[in-house]
């Protein structure tokens, strides 16, 4: 683990008081953002348009979306059904959050990734050898009457805002799993019954303005151990998806979602839709602010390639079963790496 080279828990204390990051946060030189080599494009990332998602045109969105999993792995959707102001007050809520005296912020904080609400700061700060540039507030959402008595409770709205949003998006991925699983040419409920009862996590990412954006990251390059994450984030470029071998930047459109395959996805999908790298990067002068809600499958579920896709395509199953949480604890017990968690579900070839 990296110590900080100050005396503050979170990045947001101290970013805004020196002119060049603490060492800590510096990567070497091989493993920088290289800012002058990203393509910028928001058209690269398909948007798809979810509103005859119940209609005649159905059969037309779900082709839309099996293309957009199987070449991208990422894409954007508009009119999803979680009303714009379900989306406005979430973000404001959450950038009030960490607006908020230091003294408030870290009530919440701890290292220990078990719990299912906590503050804290880089991805993994027990296991990160270089820190990241980024604080956030982790939380479980489903079900909301578990986990809510963990909630803040400042701002005095966060509980009610924040029980309102994951309630909307929770329909939403119920909805997407739907439209994914026929995607796959699998019966609307198959991936949503493999999860058994699914968990939902939300974190609220803040990266603060920094100083040498060229060094450092927001998050490194990584692949979600989810099966799919919806992600919301204010009008400030930073996310970047790694396509055809170069990072490319995801331009913000307001009141879209960007919807990515997770690792357990591409398990389910026997690898025809991928879990593909992303990484957040940092500027000088604004903060940004993201808000991704990860749908987990539950804890005891056996994630597997789907038996339709293996016998339908007549093809070897490229992954082995595991219960989820065998995958869980490996996921924490690293730091944030470009090097897929997957390769330890192999199905053995011998
Ligand atoms: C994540 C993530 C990207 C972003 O939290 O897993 O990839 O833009 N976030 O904050
Ligand atoms: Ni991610």
């Amino acid at each position: 683990m990296a110590t900080s080279a100050t005396s503050k828990l979170l990045v947001s204390d101290f970013a805004s008081t020196i002119s060049h990051i603490p060492s800590s946060y510096v990567r070497p030189i091989s493993d920088r953002p290289n800012l002058s080599d990203v393509a910028s494009s928001g058209d690269s990332i398909p948007l798809i348009d979810l509103r005859d998602l119940y209609g005649p045109n159905r059969a037309a969105i779900v082709h839309q979306l099996a293309k957009a999993c199987s070449t991208y792995g990422f894409f954007q959707i508009k009119n999803h059904g979680v009303p714009d102001t379900t989306i406005e007050k979430m973000i404001t809520v959450a950038r009030e959050f960490f607006h908020q005296p230091e003294s408030e912020r870290v009530k919440h904080y701890s290292a220990d990734p078990t719990k299912t609400t906590r503050v804290s700061t880089s991805f993994n700060i027990s296991a990160d050898k270089i820190l990241n540039w980024r604080d956030f507030l982790r939380i479980h959402c489903f079900p909301i009457e578990d986990f809510i008595q963990e909630w803040p409770t400042s701002p005095v709205s966060f509980r009610e805002v924040t029980a309102e949003y994951a309630t909307s998006l929770r329909a939403l991925i119920l909805r997407l799993l739907e439209a994914i699983s026929e995607s796959l040419g699998l019966e609307r409920d198959h991936i949503s019954n493999i999860l058994g009862q699914h968990a939902q996590h939300m974190a609220f990412n803040y990266y603060p303005p920094c100083p040498e954006p060229e060094l450092t990251y927001g998050l490194p390059g990584h692949k979600d151990p989810t099966v799919i994450t919806v992600l919301l984030q204010d009008q400030v470029s930073g996310l970047q998806v790694f396509k055809d071998d170069k990072w490319v930047s995801v331009k913000p459109i307001p009141n879209t979602f960007i919807v990515n395959i997770g690792d357990q996805m591409q398990v389910i999908s026997n690898d025809k839709y991928k879990s593909v790298l992303h990484r957040a990067i940092v500027n000088t002068e604004k903060e940004r602010l993201s808000i991704p809600t990860f749908c987990f499958p539950a804890a005891e579920a056996v994630i597997s390639p789907a038996h339709e896709l293996i016998s339908k395509q007549d093809s070897l199953a490229v992954y082995r079963s595991f219960p989820f949480v065998e995958y869980w604890d490996k996921f924490w017990n690293r730091s944030l790496a470009t090097a897929s968690c997957l390769d330890a579900f192999k199905a053995s070839t011998t």
